[in-house]
């Protein structure tokens, strides 16, 4: 009787665990939802061509299928992923792809590779504005242009180069050195 007590408490606390590190990664930035295969595919085909000398970087990369999709057409790129259990998930499928990294980590406070070209992020008005931010600062601070795409929500206050029904693609350039 006592060790099934046991066990029923051991299950409950990794419930707890699990939902309470899901509640916490989802105030961080967005809840765990997918983008869809079908609008990746047409995004990176028509919205941001994406090309073998691309590198993409997805803030908040959840199960990985946005790298797939990158490394499908040749790119090479990296997800950054708050919640550890997804990061270790993602990791474990994508082993194989050479093409793919995966860190576990705050996109905030992530630098971009100097080869970065391209960032993808699926968040909220809200967070895209701050990822927009973090963006234009890691742009300057490589000195050239990124572009960075975002799943359905908008930038509110800067006007997207392009958009398809989906998905809203910004070109953000360094910013200039201030005359003194
Ligand atoms: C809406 S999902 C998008 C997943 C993936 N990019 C896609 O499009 O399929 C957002 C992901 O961002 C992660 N996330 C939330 N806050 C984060 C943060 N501060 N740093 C890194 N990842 C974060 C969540 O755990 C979740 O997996």
């Amino acid at each position: 009787m006592q060790v099934i007590l046991i066990f029923i408490l051991g299950v409950v606390l990794v419930v707890v665990v699990l939902a309470l590190i899901f509640l916490a990664t989802g105030i961080a930035g967005a809840p765990y939802v997918p983008s869809q295969k079908a609008q990746l595919h047409e995004t990176f085909t028509r919205l941001y061509p994406l090309k073998s000398s691309d590198l993409l970087v997805d803030l908040g990369s959840g199960d990985g299928i946005v790298l797939a999709c990158a490394a499908e057409r040749g790119a090479r790129a990296i997800g950054v992923e708050l919640n550890p259990i997804m990061a270790l998930l993602s990791r474990v499928r994508l082993r194989r792809n050479k093409k793919i990294s995966i860190k576990c980590g705050n996109m905030y406070y992530y630098r971009l590779p100097a080869e970065t070209t391209v960032v993808y992020a699926y968040a909220n008005h809200f967070v895209i504005q701050k990822l927009y931010s973090h963006v234009q600062a890691e742009a300057t601070h490589l000195g050239h242009r990124l572009y960075l795409i975002s799943n359905a929500f908008d930038c509110r206050a800067v006007k997207p180069q392009k958009r398809s029904e989906t998905h809203y693609l910004y070109r953000i350039e360094p910013a200039r050195p201030k005359k003194k």
